[in-house]
């Protein structure tokens, strides 16, 4: 899968993430695990996601000294997920480490995991950054500038808006993976997200990998809402 859209299963339990799943029966598709899902049923839901045939994104954001990410990532590189993050504000140290830790996880003759960093959280906004954190710049400078430390460090891309893409990839070059969240069909509850786009926007912002969630896991038929926003994704007409 070149580009592509990976379904959020913000689900509390292997149990109803496997009812949300059966209306996909024979799909492959690429699914994101995050801390409710994985905290509650362990590697196991990661085994059950591979023998369904569906490359995951475990998204357990890891932040720690470098030593603690390397054992990390080395565990789940042999959960044997496609992509995997840590906050770039754990510093170049720790990304390296998160890197190295995964290609000594990986089997032989397997493909090592992506790696991608969050830069600064959607939630967390300029005057936050400011008051709380103590960083005193602009928030889209922050941005590119955690970017640019991750493509440093040897890592694989950052989670952003897509509304950051373009900025980051004249800052950072293209060939680094911008996976982005907030995305929404014209008409759709925007729940807690600040800024959304389509998924046809994404595309024409650069983005390279799109996560959707509620917006499928929360629709009156969520194979059909997939199709079509996938198509909008891949610039299909239906
Ligand atoms: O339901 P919705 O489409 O808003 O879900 C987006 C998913 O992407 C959620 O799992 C959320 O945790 C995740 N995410 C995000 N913003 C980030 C990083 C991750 O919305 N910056």
């Amino acid at each position: 899968m070149q580009r592509p859209l990976i379904i959020a299963l913000d689900f509390p339990n292997l149990l109803d993430t496997k009812g949300f799943l059966k209306e996909f029966a024979g799909e492959k598709l690429f699914v994101k695990v995050g801390m409710e899902l994985f905290y509650q049923e362990g590697p196991s839901v990661i085994r059950f996601l591979k023998e369904q045939g569906h490359s995951i994104f475990l998204d357990l954001k890891l932040h720690d000294i470098p030593n603690t990410v390397y054992s990390a990532m080395k565990r789940l590189a042999g959960l044997g997920v496609d992509l995997v993050n840590v906050h770039a504000a754990g510093g170049y140290e720790m990304m390296v480490a998160a890197r190295e830790g995964l290609e000594a996880g990986t089997a032989m003759g397997q493909t090592r995991p992506k790696c991608i960093a969050v830069t600064q959280l959607t939630s967390t906004t300029e005057e936050v950054m400011r008051r709380e954190l103590l960083i005193e710049r602009n928030l889209l400078d922050v941005v590119v500038e955690y970017a640019t430390l991750t493509k440093n460090s040897g890592l694989d891309g950052v989670v952003c808006s897509s509304l950051e893409v373009p900025v980051i990839n004249s800052k950072v070059g293209n060939k680094f993976m911008t996976v982005t969240p907030g995305i929404r069909q014209p008409g759709d509850d925007v729940f807690d997200q600040a800024r959304v786009v389509t998924p046809e926007k994404a595309r024409e912002l650069g983005s390279t990998a799109i996560v959707v969630g509620r917006s499928i896991t929360r629709a009156n038929n969520p194979l059909h809402t997939y199709n079509q926003m996938k198509a909008s994704w891949e610039g299909v007409r239906v």
